[in-house]
């Protein structure tokens, strides 16, 4: 039965303010608190995102304490890559049934932070460097996890793209940057996904920590985007608790036990706060407790070996194929494969931190290889040392040269990628690069398998046929990777994020990490993709990219309208044909390119994609609708969003860097930016509003420099100069140069205001 607001207002009368901000902290590591008296039952909740983390005893938030067994399914950054929202949700339904076996109410992800620089940390577990891919996917996986009636637990909000100095730093972000790069991945997961809860995160927002930050919590989360679930905060993210109070962060985790909930009974008793604030905290974490406690199905079974399958079925749809030369994969059955790297056999295939599984099993890709005719596996380094190691190196290479192809298997060790600190270096350990161009040089039919969680440099690429990214592909990633290798799943994975060249190529390698905790995120808008397409700048994979072992084509582009207005809606149709000889998915991707613009734009950014599996010939028409958003962007003086009147091109491309079909569209803005000029606005600006140049235009000519027809002149003050400064000029100029007393120039921009009143 579900409980009402009314009674859950009642109950909270009934409360002492002890009790109420008793409820407003942790019990313990992973429980909420109980008020005997009043029958309200405590919950627990467990990580995430990607597994079940649940601890019984020597609970800790750092996965150093062993949890139960369970499943690990592929991090988030192996899942973005499916760019396949049903999977992303069968993903959150599996977790959901396992969480209700486990009696777990909350489950604490997905995480889905912007990938600002490769080398946060924390990469791994975040899906995507293009905020709507990020939101789209959270959206599906959160809508998975709560149909089974466990509640999501969003996080990191917001602004938590780095790992150093995570409990202190400050992300210092304009606003434009902050609304259409930081924040719509979180606004998705509101609006779409309706999550229950979202956790907020440790560091700073703009000078205030995001747990007592009551533009994010409050104003933005409930006011703008109608968050009705409560707010929790990361594990000992809590700084000041009465400001956090005020700010609306509802519960803090693990505990302070007790003393910062007797800083709230304080504050109240001394009239610094307001008891009301503490009632909606009590509120707002007793309704969704009661909605988890009676959505309980303890008695749900749990298949971990079934889930254990879904686990390698979703790695599959996840690994990217960035080379196959020759088409030196499929791997043939039969054909002689040295299969090189300790990887292969230890596998790294999830991160560290609080997302740690402890899986019930692991089935490696020498497991899966098992019974396979034809393979034989050396070891080629040792996981225990970064540097090469001659004797194996030599062995691989000589198996390598006996055999039809060779596959090393190489990843990023543990210790390289994690959460708590970031990343120095975007490379793989010096041994196995090495071993990959020593086996290069034995055998040229050579492929890479990578299990990384964030990019990598590869220095070989131009050496090997084939380079398959496996990403962290949860404990099944054997099944995946023989499935793809041998051609039983056709590769459909595209990468969620760029691999550049070099880490020196990064947007915002200058300033990675701050100067102490300010860490200013002065690339702005450019993240990404959107960076290294601004500067044309080669990369190693753009986003968006990955192959198949079929081919597809795009055509028929079809838009519902040539011009509309932004409270219309756009249908975009595309067919997408199979042209090859295997069933595969093709990722059709949709960018909006602004043709034109006020304000810095990046050139085409990611505004829908969808993913459509084909037979071979067999053709599919895709439908997108875009709306005011689409084409949008973050207004500063409006606070809104904003469309500008002007032509934009709808893109369907491969990837971020391939267009295939492209038409036009012109979209008319319906906003009223207000203005107001006065003796400083520029004859520029004043032309940009058509009412007011006209009325500008009625009185005066731009006031261009009259030349003495001397060619001595005509060298000092060419046309651009004559016509730049005329531009530039501000009203009052004409003061300056006689045209004008202030008398007139105070007439002229009345009218001017008035034109466009
Ligand atoms: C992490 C969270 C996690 C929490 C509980 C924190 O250190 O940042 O993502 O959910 O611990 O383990």
């Amino acid at each position: 039965m579900r409980m009402e607001q009314k009674e859950i207002r009642d109950l909270v009368r009934q409360m002492t303010l002890e009790e109420k901000a008793s409820l407003l902290s942790g019990a313990d590591f992973w429980h909420t608190k109980a008020v005997e008296r009043l029958g309200i039952r405590p919950i627990m909740m467990s990580d995430g995102p990607y597994g079940l983390r649940k601890q019984d005893e020597k609970a800790d938030h750092l996965g150093v304490n062993d949890s139960i067994k369970a499943v690990c399914f592929p991090a988030g950054c192996t899942a973005a890559n499916s760019f396949d929202r049903g999977l992303m949700r069968r993903m959150g339904e599996a977790l959901g049934r396992e969480c209700q076996h486990e009696g777990i109410a909350l489950s604490l992800g997905p995480a889905i932070n912007i990938k600002r620089s490769p080398l946060c940390g924390r990469n791994f577990e975040y899906l995507s460097e293009d905020p709507y891919l990020a939101g789209e996917m959270a959206a599906s996986m959160i809508s998975g996890l709560q149909s089974q009636g466990v509640g999501a637990c969003v996080k990191h909000f917001a602004a938590n793209s780095q790992e150093h100095r995570r409990l202190s730093s400050d992300s210092t972000i304009d606003e434009r940057t902050l609304r259409e790069i930081y924040l719509p991945a979180f606004e998705a997961a509101v609006k779409k996904g309706k999550t229950w809860t979202v956790m907020c995160s440790y560091n700073r927002v703009n000078g205030e920590f995001a747990s007592q930050n009551r533009f994010l919590l409050t104003d933005l989360l409930r006011g703008e985007w109608g968050f009705d679930g409560y707010v929790v905060s990361d594990w000992g993210a809590v700084s000041d608790r009465v400001k956090g109070v005020e700010a609306g962060l509802d519960l803090e985790m693990p505990s302070s036990r007790g003393e910062n909930d007797a800083l709230i009974v304080q504050a109240v008793r001394e009239g610094r706060l307001d008891e009301g604030l503490v009632d909606r905290c009590v509120e707002r974490i007793l309704k969704i407790n009661a909605r988890c406690l009676e959505n309980a199905k303890p008695e749900t079974p749990w298949d971990m070996e079934a889930d254990h399958a879904l686990s390698g079925q979703i790695a599959a749809e996840c690994m990217v194929l960035l080379k196959n030369d020759d088409a030196v994969l499929p791997l043939r059955h039969g054909e002689k494969v040295a299969v090189i790297g300790e990887m292969a056999v230890r596998a790294r295939f999830q991160g560290g931190g609080s997302s740690h599984v402890n899986c019930f099993k692991v089935t490696s890709l020498m497991d899966a290889l098992q019974g396979e005719q034809g393979i034989e596996y050396v070891r080629g380094y040792s996981l225990a040392s970064e540097e090469p190691d001659d004797a194996l190196q030599a062995e691989a290479a000589a198996l390598a040269a006996k055999c039809d192809k060779a596959l090393v298997v190489i990843g990023l060790p543990e210790s390289y990628e994690s959460e708590g600190y970031d990343r120095r270096h975007m490379r793989f350990p010096k041994a196995m690069n090495q071993l990959v161009e020593a086996v290069a040089k034995a055998n040229c039919n050579t492929i890479v398998l990578c299990y990384n969680g964030a990019p990598v440099e590869m220095p070989w690429a131009d050496c090997v046929k084939g380079i398959l990214e496996g990403y962290l592909g949860g404990q099944n990633l054997g099944y995946a990777n023989r499935a793809v290798l041998y051609g039983d799943v056709n590769p459909s994975g595209r990468l969620a994020e760029t691999f550049p060249l070099r880490l020196q190529d990064t947007p915002c390698y200058l300033n990675y990490g701050g100067e102490g905790d300010r860490a200013v995120y002065s690339e702005g808008v450019f993240v990404g993709y959107r960076y290294y397409n601004q500067r044309e700048m080669p990369v190693r994979f753009p986003f968006g990219y990955g192959l198949s072992y079929t081919s597809f084509a795009c055509q028929n582009l079809h838009l519902s309208a040539d011009t509309l207005t932004d409270r219309e809606t756009l249908t975009v149709s595309v067919d997408v044909t199979n042209t090859g000889t295997r069933f595969g998915k093709e990722v059709v991707q949709l960018y909006v390119s602004d043709r034109e613009s006020t304000v810095f734009r990046p050139i085409r950014e990611l505004k829908g994609f969808e993913k459509v599996a084909l037979d071979p010939g067999e053709t599919k028409t895709v439908t997108f609708t875009l709306d005011k958003r689409a084409f949008a962007w973050w207004n500063t003086e409006l606070h809104d969003w904003y469309v500008e009147t002007g032509d934009f091109e709808i893109q369907i491309a491969k990837d971020c860097r391939r267009v295939q079909l492209a038409a036009n569209v012109h979209v008319t803005g319906t906003a009223h930016v207000p203005v107001r000029f006065d003796k400083d606005s520029i004859i520029m600006d004043i032309a940009r509003h058509p009412k007011a140049y006209e009325a500008y235009l009625r009185e005066k000519k731009p006031a261009m420099f009259e030349k003495e027809r001397s060619e001595a002149a005509a060298e000092a003050i060419t046309e651009e100069m004559n016509a730049a400064m005329a531009n530039y000029g501000p009203l009052r100029n004409d003061l300056s140069f006689g045209r004008s007393g202030w008398k007139e120039i105070n007439d002229l921009i009345d009218r001017l205001n008035e034109a466009e009143r």
